[in-house]
């Protein structure tokens, strides 16, 4: 077992590029996935333990508060969360500093991939933030290696408490708007990347169900954009991370010495 672990849920790939970046500078780092189960949970040998999620609707993905909470890490361990978000860092930190109070936090902005409510490069260029979240990966790998403390607690501004709250409700809603084109090429690759299992193929055909927590994965990886969440996607050009593959997101364990 690695020293150190990051558990991990990404859905376009910002995430674990960053997860990967903090591990190749820190070492003897495991990446955990918390996309689907099978998820290890027990992180009581390690020395540093950390969470890495996105900012989703001002609070935490999917399952990653269940998750989280199901972690087991020993009194006294080095703790950490770091968010990737858009525009703001939303709550999910504060909610995760409840089930296992933070040593360190930190919020890396990145390219928005919730396309069918803003343009994926609404701040920066694609670019311009992936050079940026290179930066902060070293600085956080840096500062974990140190142990180094952030002092205060993460924000839990009220309104993204509501946000958070209001969203699975929405996200099924917008789930009914997937929709696979004449241009599917009935490759299964929306299946298989997707973490909730949602999808499966009629013929050669994606179907999709209402179990959608909305991290636009399947969307945003169709290898000839065929897959589309409304008009409004159809017309906004698609994103993933550039350096994470869909092999690499679906995998359960990343390791890096
Ligand atoms: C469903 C959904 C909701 C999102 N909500 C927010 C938000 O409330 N605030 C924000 O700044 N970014 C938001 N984003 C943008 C993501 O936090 C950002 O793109 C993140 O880097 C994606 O990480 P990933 O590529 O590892 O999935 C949202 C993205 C998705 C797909």
């Amino acid at each position: 077992m690695a020293k150190n672990r990051i558990y991990c849920f990404s859905g376009t790939g910002n995430c674990l590029d960053l997860a990967k970046n903090i591990a190749r500078q820190m070492g003897d780092t495991d990446i955990v996935m918390m996309r689907s189960e099978p998820v290890d949970f027990d992180a009581r040998e390690c020395e540093r333990v950390g969470f890495l999620f996105p900012c989703y609707a001002g609070g935490l993905p999917g399952r990653v508060e269940e998750y989280a909470g199901r972690v087991m890490i020993t009194p006294g361990t080095y703790t950490f969360g770091v968010v990737t978000y858009a525009g703001y860092p939303g709550c999910g930190l504060h909610i995760l500093h409840r089930l296992h109070p933070l040593d360190y936090w930190a919020g890396v902005s990145h390219q928005c991939s919730c396309i069918w409510l803003f343009p994926h490069d609404l701040t920066a260029s694609p670019e311009k933030s992936q050079a940026g979240s290179e930066q902060a990966a070293g600085r956080i790998a840096a500062d974990l290696l140190a142990k180094k403390r952030t002092g205060k607690a993460p924000p839990k501004a009220l309104v993204n408490q509501i946000e958070s709250k209001a969203w699975p409700a929405l996200s099924k809603k917008k789930a009914a708007l997937l929709d696979a084109s004449t241009d599917c090429i009935g490759c299964g690759r929306c299946v298989k990347i997707c973490p909730r299992g949602n999808i499966h193929m009629q013929g050669i055909h994606p179907q999709f169900g209402l179990d959608c927590i909305g991290c636009l994965g399947c969307l945003q990886y169709c290898p000839v954009g065929a897959i589309s969440m409304g008009a409004v996607t159809e017309k906004r050009e698609r994103y993933h991370n550039p350096n994470v593959t869909p092999e690499e997101l679906t995998k359960a364990i990343l390791s890096f010495d």
